[in-house]
């Protein structure tokens, strides 16, 4: 891999507290982590794109005591069985539980299907992690 050098002008005091989250997080040096902002960046970016080929994760904590909830979770993960590569569920309580559900495919349908899920009723918390099948970075 080429790597290219170039120079960035920051404000002292954002550079400042820039370099104390380094130096908390151990890093060793600024561009790692300047590289790491920027990857994260383009991630994002892609996601803007709903005909992108991506991957990404919902996060899901119920209740599962709740009527219905778990019959229509089935039936919108049916729904979007092409979309769906696994779950994973863990009991976290008596009542509470967490599911991971890793999905794949056209970033416009993966926003679909976490929509789906996390309006949901019943569902306490819900949130889509992107991620990116890492070509190109
Ligand atoms: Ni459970």
């Amino acid at each position: 891999m080429a790597l290219k050098r170039f120079s960035i002008s920051l404000d002292n005091e954002l550079l400042k507290r820039f370099d104390d989250i380094i130096k908390r997080k151990r890093y060793n040096n600024r561009s790692k982590v300047i590289a790491d902002l920027i990857r994260n960046y383009l991630v994002e970016e892609e996601w803007k794109f709903e005909d992108r080929d991506s991957i990404g994760t919902i996060n899901i904590v119920y209740d599962h005591h709740k009527r219905n909830l778990l019959n229509k979770l089935t039936e919108v993960q049916h729904k979007y069985h092409s979309q769906i590569v696994s779950d994973t569920h863990v009991h976290l309580d008596h009542n509470n539980c967490l599911e991971v559900i890793i999905v794949k495919g056209k970033t416009g349908i993966i926003k679909k299907v976490a929509e789906d899920i996390i309006k949901i009723k019943g569902i306490k918390f819900g949130k889509l992690s992107i991620a990116t099948k890492g070509k190109e970075l």
